[in-house]
């Protein structure tokens, strides 16, 4: 408090108290306008110095999941100078309230911290890691998870999520591609839009919605080598065709936050990019919520060399339109001083503190700052029996059958199986990384538990076999004996869960240590037994020798606290696996980046000479990956019959209906994800060979058919073209409806 005296505390006080009073209008809150909170805001402007403006572009860390090295411990005296507006890794309804008083009733106005953290696959109830939700292709289920996220999120303080990270991701060796939606688009976009829905709800001021963040704007997917953090070049084309769209995606959604990247792209930091947050973001996309920098991007426009010191960065990084200063204390130490010295524009900080207010005034957090804090309801709400049982579903629709030769699986229970691997009892590393306030011990139930809920126990033979890192093999004659007196064999294996996230990225996407060896191990010592290999792991691994193991391949990723349930639930047949990649697997490292969507080249490989001379091919592999984008199997079988068209040749206001008969010939129940794809032959920029633009997950009863139709507006069709309009062309278009990507196109249709 720098000059408080008692008459401006009253004034204050009894300014915020009307501004508060409002609560009726507030709990209104579709019915309030957001002009009704600028006229708030401004009011409450009024009265701010030039330094409670700039405190509110502060963000400092408590001491929970740091990602940085600057930890500044002296936050509780910056609150109570108002030299702070938000704090990140704060949670418990009794430790935010505890920060929540300070700014409250120790700052001469009294404006309350907002207080967010990084809830990104489930708070406490942890869900499947993203790339594995993603998988599911289930947008009401994604939306019922990140809004159970909200709920438990909410009851312990925190009012905004840094979520969704909706960065495209090509690159299996960046780590982060286990926090996104994988290589598509279209995908991404609609996942995105879904994570926004269930994070923000209907309804700001209620208790039990917070603020989502889309990020990290823009590129961060694309870091070259998939080394984290690092530089990103990349043409205007890819950048709006690829990268952008699901950011575009969050803002139609309402998205109210954003958040810079650390990356620089084409030369320019995104943390002082005014072309993608002034020009794109606020100007093109109209976006009006507030921007926060990543974990001490301002400071780091130094090191990218782009700023001479701390001072010059802060400059750089408000003019380029950022709000908020996540733990660089850029703002609180310069921004001040760059005012009063000429050097930015005060508009800009009114710019930014008014955007900051607005949100904490659509939270409600005037009508009542401690809204968010009753313990209470904190007791209530962590881990509700109904949200691990969606946790249970959630990790059973997002696992991937990779392959399953001679029917290995559904397991049945009269069979006894060897348990094998170093995650088969694991309760730590089943939760994936940011597993945010999870209890990794204690909660998660382990593929082991999950199993025994089906087998009893007489019938499971356990061995560890090996660690998950090293090359230790001291546990692999346990684990072969294991094998040679069971029917069938089960190995849990994969990755740490710290081997993907942030920070994590890897030169080698093999499974890790002796695991591998250990599979061949087992595999000559019981040449004739089944073996099922369940993977937890947080990217596209390279499996071409486990392919050649192993029976039937799960793909679990990292399913969460009640991973072990869900999973067993798909190896036992109770549901029928129905998850899809949307990432391509690739043979191996070399062929990386490999995707569905690419283009062709001038030299693309002949169907039935793929190795011909002077084409685009590799001379040791196939062009083709593993796995292909779309792939999933399910213990039944979907046959694809009866396309149809509604026309062959369109016009520009029309739509076209493309239908499909997908038929259930196997001898389960299950769900089938159908897949639009579309190929736009000829345009003013080259065109990717596929791209998805449609798709639907039914469920099928065994011997029941189903006719799935998809209409397709220009729309659907329209992209940037050579002179970054975004439009659509006239010209033919080939077009299918399949359920993986892996296909050739029969039909197609022409716009005129
Ligand atoms: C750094 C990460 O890049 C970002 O995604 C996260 O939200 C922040 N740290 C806060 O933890």
């Amino acid at each position: 408090m720098k000059t408080l005296t008692k008459t401006t505390l009253f004034i204050g006080t009894i300014f915020l108290f009307l501004l508060g009073c409002n609560t009726s209008e507030n709990k209104k809150n579709n019915a309030t306008t957001d002009t009704a909170f600028h006229a708030k805001v401004d009011s409450l402007m009024g009265l701010m110095t030039l330094q409670e403006k700039v405190g509110q572009m502060v963000m400092y860390s408590g001491s929970g999941a740091i990602t940085g090295p600057t930890v500044n411990t002296n936050f509780r005296t910056y609150i109570k100078e108002a030299n702070v507006g938000a704090m990140l890794n704060v949670y418990s309804a009794k430790a935010t309230r505890d920060l929540q008083k300070l700014a409250v009733e120790e700052t001469r106005l009294g404006i309350p911290l907002l207080f967010g953290y990084d809830v990104i696959h489930g708070f406490k109830t942890i869900f499947p890691i993203n790339l594995g939700l993603a998988a599911s292709w289930d947008l009401d289920d994604i939306e019922k998870g990140s809004r159970i996220a909200a709920e438990e999120a909410s009851a312990v303080g925190i009012h905004w999520t840094f979520a969704p990270m909706v960065d495209i991701a090509r690159d299996p060796r960046w780590g982060r591609i286990s926090e996104g939606m994988g290589e598509d688009v279209y995908l991404a976009s609609k996942i995105t839009k879904a994570y926004v829905r269930g994070f923000q709800g209907d309804d700001l001021s209620k208790t039990n919605t917070i603020l989502a963040c889309a990020k990290h704007f823009v590129g961060y997917g694309a870091a070259q080598a998939g080394r984290d953090y690092h530089t990103v070049n990349m043409g205007e084309e890819e950048l709006r065709n690829v990268y952008l769209p699901p950011f575009k995606a969050a803002v139609d959604e309402g998205v109210e936050t954003f958040m810079t990247a650390f990356n620089e792209i084409n030369g320019v930091p995104a943390t002082a990019n005014t072309y993608i947050f002034k020009d794109i973001l606020r100007d093109e996309w109209g976006f009006n919520g507030f921007v926060v920098t990543d974990y001490t991007a301002i400071n780091e426009l130094v090191d990218h060399g782009f700023a001479k010191d701390e001072k010059h960065a802060t400059k750089l990084a408000i003019e380029a339109g950022i709000d908020q200063d996540m733990m660089s204390s850029a703002n609180r130490l310069y921004l001040e001083e760059l005012v009063n010295e000429g050097e930015v524009d005060v508009e800009l900080v009114n710019e930014a503190c008014r955007r900051i207010l607005l949100a904490k005034f659509k939270l409600g957090l005037f009508d009542d700052p401690y809204k968010y804090c009753d313990e209470q309801r904190e007791k209530e709400t962590i881990y509700k029996p109904e949200f691990l049982e969606a946790a249970r579903h959630s990790a059973a629709i997002s696992s991937v059958l990779l392959k399953n030769d001679d029917k290995a699986l559904p397991l049945t229970s009269e069979k006894t199986i060897a348990l094998i691997g170093p995650l088969a009892k694991d309760k730590e590393n089943i939760l994936g990384n940011w597993g945010a306030a999870g209890d990794r011990r204690g909660k998660a139930i382990s593929v082991h538990q999950g199993i025994q809920e089906y087998v009893n126990d007489a019938k499971i033979n356990y061995a560890k076999g090996c660690e998950i890192e090293g090359d230790d093999e001291s546990g692999f004659n346990e684990a072969i004996n294991v094998a040679k007196k069971s029917d069938i064999v089960v190995m849990v294996m994969g990755e740490d869960y710290d081997m993907s996230g942030e920070a994590a990225s890897r030169t080698n996407i093999k499974i890790p240590g002796s695991q591998t060896k250990l599979i061949k191990r087992i595999r000559e010592a019981v040449p004739n037994k089944k073996i099922v290999l369940v993977l937890m792991n947080g990217r596209p691994l390279d499996l071409s020798e486990e392919d050649t193991l192993a029976d039937a391949i799960l793909e679990t990723w990292f399913p969460g606290t009640m991973g072990g349930n869900g999973v067993a639930d798909v190896l036992f047949g109770k549901h029928n696996p129905s998850g899809k990649l949307t990432v391509t697997f690739p043979r191996n490292l070399g062929q990386v980046p490999i995707y569905y969507n690419m283009k062709n080249t001038g030299r693309p490989i002949p169907a039935n000479n793929p190795k011909e001379d002077y084409k685009s091919n590799y001379l040791d592999v196939p062009n083709t990956p593993l796995y292909p984008f779309g792939h999933g199997l399910s213990y039944t079988t979907f046959e694809y019959s009866n396309f149809k068209l509604s026309a062959e040749t369109t016009g520009f206001s029309d739509t076209l209906t493309a239908m499909a008969t997908i038929t259930n010939t196997g001898d389960y129940d299950g769900h089938e994800v159908v897949q639009l794809y579309v190929h736009d032959k000829v345009g003013s920029i080259t065109r990717p060979v596929k791209e998805l633009k449609g798709f639907e997950k039914i469920f099928l009863k065994k011997g029941e058919s189903k006719t799935v139709s998809f209409d397709l507006s220009v729309e659907d069709l329209k992209f940037y073209n050579s002179e970054m309009k975004f439009t659509v062309e006239p010209g033919e278009f080939e077009i299918a409806i399949k359920g993986t990507s892996d296909f050739d196109f029969e039909h197609a249709f022409t716009l005129e």
